[in-house]
């Protein structure tokens, strides 16, 4: 909830209040450079006991709610025919309106068992942009291109633009023509787009997508893994749609679609996932895979203590005070920064504060790798455990060079009902810091890779140690202590 005081200001106040904690570990500057240099200067690398506030990802991170803790206990296990899992489906059918479920072990699961079943030999898949693991799968079957036909404006990382995950409607068209409507597998809109820096599309632009799929015969999925944000964003800025609830939204986007998948670790706040539709006959295709990839149809390699916990989180995730609990912490986390005349990608979006790290960091060339060395750069200026989203996040091409990435960014997320205000001041102030000591922060270059989503294991060193610099001069500030 976002209350105004006498000022004017705005302040999200969390709607929630902290019965169980967890208790962090601050370690000193100098021991922070130990451990990113440890980690390859990869921050998936790094241990949590040399981590303080873990803002790598908002996936499997998120707090539980007291529901889905006692849902946790109540739960059916059994190999075949748990209640638990109907229970869920009753969920997704009150939720999204869908009859048919399968839970996976998690969302790249579903998009392995989407893209094996509905690619198409020599085609394409269109999307509004794609994810690392989507891509991956889509490219793994060897069958398809992924196609993202996203908006120019999509990669201006400063915009006023509300909807910046929206599909190019023209260049959909385009593309079909191009292509023939009987090589494209399937069209998927990411909601919001992950890598574009959690950016929405409209319902607007769903719909006219939907109308493109009708007249062509093609199939439209949905990945819904921020969903509820992409919702709680069209209230805000969409017209006509002021009025509706996140959970009007929600049903109206899921029966745009012909199938709909989701990671079930951002906005159920827990792990797993599933893919689930009104048609028998896709369903039916997809089915015989999962007891050979997931397991059996009643929980689909997810226990089912957390799909009783996803249940409640699915019911949970279109109360507003839920679907905006990180998106309020992001607006005030970007417009404080930017107002600090730090470069996000404006405006602020779902998931994370993407910071343009381009920008941030002009001296640093693409193959220096950018929004690396940021990422490791913030570690050592503030044990914040923040995410490359750029080249690194790209594998090589098939002569192996670098594919360089359309945005370079540093992606610090914000993980729901986790961390308070006074942790996002925090962040605030030793990234001050870092954009005023900027220029000692250099390139990396790899040290070991391996061939595929390099980022997950990839192991990279400093060039011309700026590391230590960096920590030399944080010490000078602030002495050894944090
Ligand atoms: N789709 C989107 C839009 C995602 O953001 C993710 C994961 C996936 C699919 C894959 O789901 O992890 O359950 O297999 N995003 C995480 C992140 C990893 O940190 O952004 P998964």
């Amino acid at each position: 909830m976002v209350i105004k005081s006498v000022d004017g200001k705005e302040i999200p106040v969390e709607m929630y209040k902290s019965r169980m904690v967890q208790k962090m570990n601050l370690i000193p500057a100098s021991e922070r450079l130990k451990a990113i240099r440890e980690a390859g200067f990869n921050t998936f690398l790094l241990k949590t006991k040399d981590v303080f506030l873990d803002m790598l990802t908002d996936s499997g991170v998120n707090a539980m709610s007291d529901h889905q803790y006692a849902a946790l206990m109540d739960a059916d296990d059994a190999y075949a025919g748990s209640q638990t899992f109907y229970d869920f489906a009753a969920a997704v059918k009150d939720v999204m309106g869908y009859d048919h479920v399968m839970n996976v072990h998690q969302g790249r699961a579903a998009e392995h068992l989407l893209s094996k079943v509905f690619s198409k030999p020599g085609g394409v898949v269109i999307t509004n942009y794609h994810f690392t693991t989507t891509k991956a799968h889509i490219e793994l079957t060897g069958q398809s291109a992924c196609l993202e036909l996203y908006a120019d404006e999509a990669l201006k990382t400063k915009s006023t633009h509300p909807f910046k995950g929206n599909m190019d409607l023209q260049k959909v068209q385009a593309a079909i023509k191009k292509h023939g409507k009987e090589k494209v597998g399937y069209i998927r809109m990411e909601a919001t787009t992950n890598l574009l820096g959690g950016q929405p599309f409209s319902m607007e632009n769903l719909k006219a997508v939907r109308k493109i799929c009708d007249q062509n015969g093609i199939l439209l999925v949905i990945d819904g893994s921020l969903m509820a944000e992409n919702a709680y964003l069209i209230i805000q800025r969409e017209k006509g749609y002021d009025k509706k609830t996140v959970a009007e939204i929600v049903k109206e986007m899921c029966s745009l679609a012909d199938l709909f998948y989701m990671s079930g670790r951002k906005n159920t706040c827990v792990r797993g996932g599933f893919i689930a539709t009104n048609h028998k006959n896709l369903f039916e295709q997809l089915e015989p895979w999962l007891p050979v990839y997931e397991g059996f149809f009643t929980y689909g390699g997810m226990s089912l203590r957390e799909i009783g916990a996803m249940a409640v989180g699915l019911r949970e995730m279109v109360d507003p005070s839920v679907a905006g609990a990180s998106v309020e912490q992001i607006k005030y986390f970007v417009e404080k920064l930017e107002s600090l005349g730090i470069p996000c990608v404006t405006p602020p979006g779902g998931l994370a504060c993407h910071i343009d790290a381009k920008k941030f960091l002009p001296n640093v060339p693409k193959e220096g790798y950018i929004a690396g060395a940021m990422v490791a750069a913030i570690h050592i200026a503030s044990g914040v455990r923040g995410m490359e989203r750029g080249t690194i996040s790209m594998d090589r091409d098939a002569k192996g060079h670098d594919v360089y990435a359309d945005l370079e960014l540093a992606r610090i997320a914000v993980p729901r009902r986790v961390y308070s205000i006074s942790h996002i001041e925090y962040i605030i102030s030793r990234l001050q810091w870092l954009f005023k000591n900027r220029e000692l922060v250099g390139g990396l270059k790899f040290v070991s890779e391996p061939p595929v989503l390099r980022f997950f294991l990839g192991k990279l060193t400093d060039l011309n140690g700026w590391g230590q610099k960096l920590a030399e001069a944080f010490r000078k500030d602030f002495g050894d202590k944090w």
